[in-house]
């Protein structure tokens, strides 16, 4: 690439990465509902619509019309509409489609974490989820968006052909490590009431808020315990040898001794069960994944938070980062003793699953 063709590549990066700014603003104060099949708005209508001061939301429409996000109204240039193709990417609506909801990411990471990070690259220290205080709820919206369209429908039938998704439908147990604010085992403890669903994870507010979503859902046949994966091999307690199924979504390559975790997840499992490692797909050589959709946005979200977590306040953890990749994965899996089938997962191209059982060895 010339000189020239470089330098406009850096003003389309300055172009883009204000544009995501400012979406991840709109998406957060709803004022892309608020444009949402509205028809033509004046900035002080949109500004009273979303609740929202004039002043700002005229500078927002500013950047988001230069951005191509919203158009002006054919008839009147004081006007702006949000195109219905656009909303569908944009709003909540949109489901599956909703890619408004990562707009928000940078933002909410750099706002917690960029001086730590900053500081990381000469210390090599990591951070800890309290520099993150906006991330539980984050991914709570994320996994929503996620799990809800796919979770039931899609992805359990293609676990081991099948073979979970008829255990849990007799009667069986099944364990989410790392579970977060616990949207996952919700919906499955919805869809199965004949099973048993357990939660693990570290962080005291997100469990609360699953057990919360539980009480208020009527749901009785989940709980949330506050474990610590890495310690459940040497201390599996009531939970040794319970579950049919052991899944992990998204959970293992922040935790600071990953493969501690995965020895856990054996720990976890009934002769014969299955634990689902669910992660980014990716190769574990940064050459492989230079051609990588969104590789540049993974790795810097990586950056500002998968990394720095995974290698913790001490900078001792193992500090995977997202992009740790199938190989690494493989290792580490094959080290706590599964024996691995990769497969694609129905609808998502961004992440793979290890479908894991004990090895015979
Ligand atoms: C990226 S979030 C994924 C949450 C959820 N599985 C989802 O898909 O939305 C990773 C989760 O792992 C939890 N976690 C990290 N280290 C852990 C550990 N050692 N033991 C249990 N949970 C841990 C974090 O608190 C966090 O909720």
């Amino acid at each position: 690439m010339s000189e020239t063709d470089f330098a406009t590549r850096v003003g389309q990066i300055l172009e883009a990465g204000a544009l995501n700014v400012a979406l991840g603003l709109g998406y957060q104060l709803g004022l892309f509902e608020a444009l949402d099949g509205a028809g033509a708005l004046s900035s002080d209508e949109l500004a009273a619509k979303a609740d929202l001061n004039p002043r700002y939301v005229h500078e927002w429409l500013g950047a988001v019309l230069a951005g191509g996000v919203v158009e002006l109204a054919p008839d009147d240039p004081t006007r702006f509409v949000l195109p219905d193709a656009h909303a569908l990417v944009l709003c909540r609506r949109g489901g599956a489609q909703n890619l408004g909801v990562y707009t928000q990411e940078l933002g909410l990471l750099v706002e917690g974490a960029l001086s730590g990070v900053r500081a990381g690259f000469r210390t090599g220290q990591g951070l800890g989820y309290e520099s993150y205080p906006a991330f539980h709820a984050f991914m709570g919206e994320l996994a929503d968006r996620k799990h809800e369209q796919a979770l039931v429908g899609e992805f359990l039938p293609s676990v081991a052909e099948g073979a979970i998704e008829a255990r849990l439908r007799a009667g069986g147990a099944a364990c989410d490590l790392g579970c977060g604010s616990g949207r996952a085992l919700l919906l499955l403890a919805a869809a199965f009431p004949a099973s048993e669903f357990v939660g693990v994870d570290l962080d005291e507010g997100a469990l609360e808020a699953g057990r919360d979503a539980a009480r208020a859902a009527g749901l009785t046949n989940v709980e949330f315990l506050t474990r610590d994966a890495a310690r459940l091999a040497e201390a599996p307690g009531e939970l040794a040898a319970r579950f049919d199924w052991v899944s992990a979504f998204d959970a293992i390559h922040d935790q600071l001794d990953p493969a501690a975790a995965l020895r856990g997840a054996r720990a976890l499992l009934k002769d014969g069960g299955v634990f689902s490692l669910v992660d980014i797909a990716a190769e574990s050589e940064l050459a492989e994944n230079a051609e990588r959709p969104l590789g540049a946005f993974l790795y810097t979200v990586s950056l500002l938070h998968c990394l720095p977590i995974g290698l913790g306040p001490e900078g001792k953890g193992a500090g995977l980062g997202m992009l740790w990749g199938r190989q690494r994965a493989l290792d580490l899996l094959a080290e706590a003793g599964f024996e691995v089938e990769v497969a694609e997962i129905p609808n998502d191209p961004f992440n793979v699953h290890y479908c894991c059982r004990l090895s015979s060895a």
